[in-house]
């Protein structure tokens, strides 16, 4: 595998959540595969899970793990070309990149959508320059359009937990006071239509998302009809994708507290699951009483973020 981007990086899905399971069983079985081998983690954004979970799973694999930064300690990037650098950025991402890919094996990124200009984003530019010029394997540790470690992870806790062959999982839009990137929604979806699973998204109108991860996915726009016998609730926030109307993209059009996740939108299911990324707002996203019910998921989900990451890295290791 040279990059994880997308759900078709990882090729079937039924073997990945068999390699999966057996990682889990066995998280220590591969350490010869990353002995002298070293992952660089870069990042441009803050994280808890992803820094924590991947470089674990690195070591679980024998690996040698770099943890890069960006906005602390090194020099200031300039990330456009056809610029005079006279300003406070004292480096081109250009020469960064196949810099960075000397000191390692493996690369991994976390460069968020600045959700400013929806083609700059939707282009993925950052990521697809470290494709392009650092000559190593690329993770995402979610880029401007996908975090597909988290979706992987998320569909392990789903096969974990589900009591049907076919569960029915609802991705729900909920409100939130700051405008967030589409990463999340946009591989959980690509994710979900590859998985035998009934997948359904719910939200006000106007926050569709890109057809290009949602596929053929039914939009339902009454919350509470596309949470009738739902096996999994997926909450989470997102702004504006844009998708019919490109100044809107990354704006907040709604902060209906009525699509906020509390124990009267569980009672309409099928005895669900609560799942969400994290980390999560209380009081926008989700009530107290539903993330810290017996039902809800959060923390398998974080958990499993080692074994995603884990699988990934073992299969690079695998083809260098
Ligand atoms: N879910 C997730 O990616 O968490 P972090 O932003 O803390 O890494």
């Amino acid at each position: 595998m040279k990059t994880f981007f997308h759900v078709e990086d990882i090729g079937d899905l039924r073997l990945a959540l068999e390699e999966a399971k057996e990682v889990k069983d066995n998280r220590f079985g591969y350490q010869q595969l990353g002995k002298n081998k070293t992952l660089l983690m870069i990042f441009f954004n803050n994280s808890l899970r992803t820094r924590l979970s991947t470089q674990k799973a690195a070591m679980n694999l024998g690996m040698n793990v770099i943890v890069l930064d960006v906005n602390a300690g090194a020099w200031k990037l300039e990330t456009e070309r056809g610029v005079i650098m006279n300003g406070d950025k004292s480096e081109h991402l250009l020469e960064a990149i196949p810099v960075m890919g000397c000191y390692c094996d493996i690369i991994a990124i976390r460069s968020f959508a600045g959700l400013k200009n929806r083609d700059y984003d939707y282009a993925e530019t950052i990521v697809n320059q470290f494709v392009e010029y650092s000559g190593k394997p690329v993770v995402a540790m979610e880029t401007a359009t996908v975090h597909p470690l988290q979706a992987f992870a998320d569909l392990i806790t789903i096969e974990e937990h589900r009591q049907t062959e076919r569960p029915k999982v609802v991705l729900t839009w909920a409100p939130h006071c700051r405008a967030l990137p589409q990463a999340v929604p946009n591989s959980f979806a690509e994710w979900m239509n590859a998985a035998d699973v009934d997948f359904v998204i719910t939200h006000p109108k106007g926050y569709e998302l890109d057809p290009k991860f949602t596929g053929k996915a039914p939009i339902e726009y009454d919350q509470h009809k596309a949470l009738r016998g739902a096996d999994f609730v997926y909450a989470k926030n997102w702004s504006c994708p844009g998708v019919s109307d490109k100044q809107q993209y990354g704006q907040i059009l709604s902060e209906d507290r009525a699509w906020t996740i509390d124990r009267e939108h569980m009672s309409w299911t099928n005895q669900g699951y609560f799942m969400h990324c994290l980390p999560v707002r209380r009081g926008l996203i989700v009530s107290d009483e539903v993330i810290e019910s017996d039902h809800s998921l959060i923390i398998p989900e974080a958990a499993n973020r080692e074994i995603s990451a884990e699988v990934v890295l073992k299969r690079m290791l695998e083809t260098l």
